[in-house]
């Protein structure tokens, strides 16, 4: 089966040496070529070009581009999409004045998730997680990671991350699972935090392993949840069962969580609304991944991560969508970009690298998704027709996307 997409106006990102991310100044000049071709077999790209060199066999499909872009989809790598029901409760007393910690203090927030987590079943879980999946595909997401942590008792983070594993039977899309146990401190064990992390080392990650249900492992590095030492702890336990860190960190304060899960090899440390020079310096030195969430700020009325500093100071940058039920209902990348770009000063170029490659890399699939290369997966975005790429960020209420392609099917 061949697909053809022809007279594309500008095709984006392609490169059949496409590097693993992209850094600093390099962030800003996205490869474009324009009156191009791509060749699609199966799964996979097997050709791009210019027109002036579009294959001329009769494909199976052939989509017509006119006008439009075409680039590689999003790439989600922090998501919390598996949740039992929303929170509209405490949107309402953020709209009062209460802040997003005091809800937690209070045992709301992911204490509430998880409450509602632990009584809802499997199959319920998994549709609705599946509906929020296809919902995401339709914005352009083509790759996901998801996380655990709203269970917080060993069968309830068991049963989120078997439904991880049962989504990834639904859909060709790249799925990555990350164990989270670490995500908040359930009341039962508020005297006896050693007995929580006991439980996440001793009972939870040991079956988790067994059964292969986690690719990833994540704490909630705050002080409203866990701390440097606990959390390099978890990422010691970890390590154990060959997995490999994803930390949130940062976000209200900088306690170390940075430097701590870099000296653990981390993937990536996501959040960062917060960050000091030194934080800087250290994840200019590292292979470790600055994934930024601008939808939590923006939800939470929050400041946003120092996007233009780190870049300026020559780091690479990843932008997620965090969606979740407390910190940010929403897992539309179109509109993060318009985030990144408004309230963080990035441009277009920036932030499109930031969402597919850098993406890509905090999730490490950077080698089969992120760039328009061949043998890479066919995972596409065909926009509506559009004058250039600053449309997309700019257009923040439209929906600019015309078809998402994943693996090769439309
Ligand atoms: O990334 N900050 C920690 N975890 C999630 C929010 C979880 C929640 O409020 O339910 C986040 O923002
Ligand atoms: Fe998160």
């Amino acid at each position: 089966m061949h697909t053809l997409i022809r007279n594309i106006k500008t095709l984006l990102l392609a490169n059949n040496q496409a590097p693993k991310l992209v850094q600093g100044a390099d962030m800003k000049t996205l490869s474009q070529l324009n009156n191009a071709f791509v060749l699609v077999e199966e799964e996979q790209i097997v050709d791009w070009g210019s027109m002036d060199n579009c294959p001329t066999f009769s494909p199976d499909q052939t989509i017509d581009a006119t006008g439009a872009f075409v680039l590689p989809t999003w790439c989600d790598s922090h998501t919390h999409l598996v949740f039992a029901a929303t929170r509209e409760g405490e949107f309402i007393d953020k709209i009062q004045g209460v802040s997003y910690e005091e809800i937690a203090r209070k045992g709301g927030g992911i204490l509430n998730s998880a409450q509602r987590l632990q009584t809802t079943p499997h199959e319920v879980l998994l549709e609705s997680a599946y509906q929020r999946l296809m919902e995401v595909k339709n914005y352009g997401t083509g790759a996901i990671e998801i996380k655990s942590g709203y269970g917080l008792t060993v069968d309830a983070e068991l049963k989120m991350l078997r439904v991880i594993r049962d989504l990834k039977s639904k859909t060709k899309m790249p799925i990555k699972a990350t164990f989270l146990g670490a995500h908040a401190l359930p009341l039962a064990y508020k005297e006896n935090r050693a007995g929580y992390l006991d439980l996440i080392v001793h009972k939870m990650l040991p079956q988790i392993a067994d059964e292969g249900l986690a690719d990833y492992i994540d704490v909630f590095c705050e002080k409203v949840a866990f701390s440097v030492a606990e959390t390099e702890q978890i990422m010691e336990a970890g390590a154990k069962y060959g997995l490999k860190p994803k930390i949130h960190t940062n976000q209200f304060n900088c306690m170390g969580g940075i430097q701590a899960s870099i000296a653990h090899k981390a993937i990536s440390v996501d959040h960062l609304e917060v960050i000091n020079d030194e934080e800087i310096a250290c994840l200019l030195a590292s292979d470790t991944m600055a994934t930024l969430l601008p939808s939590a700020p923006f939800f939470i009325n929050d400041h946003y991560p120092q996007a233009r500093k780190m870049i300026d100071a020559g780091m690479a940058v990843a932008l997620a969508s965090d969606y979740n039920p407390g910190s940010t209902p929403s897992g539309k990348i179109p509109f993060v970009l318009s985030l990144a770009c408004i309230k963080m000063k990035m441009l277009p170029e920036e932030a499109i690298h930031a969402a597919t490659l850098n993406g890509a890399y905090a999730m490490e699939e950077s080698h089969r998704l992120g760039t328009i290369s061949k043998g890479k997966l066919a995972n596409l975005i065909i926009t509506k027709p559009m004058n250039s790429i600053a449309y997309m960020p700019y257009a923040f209420g439209s929906d600019w996307i015309d078809k998402v392609m994943i693996a090769g099917s439309l």
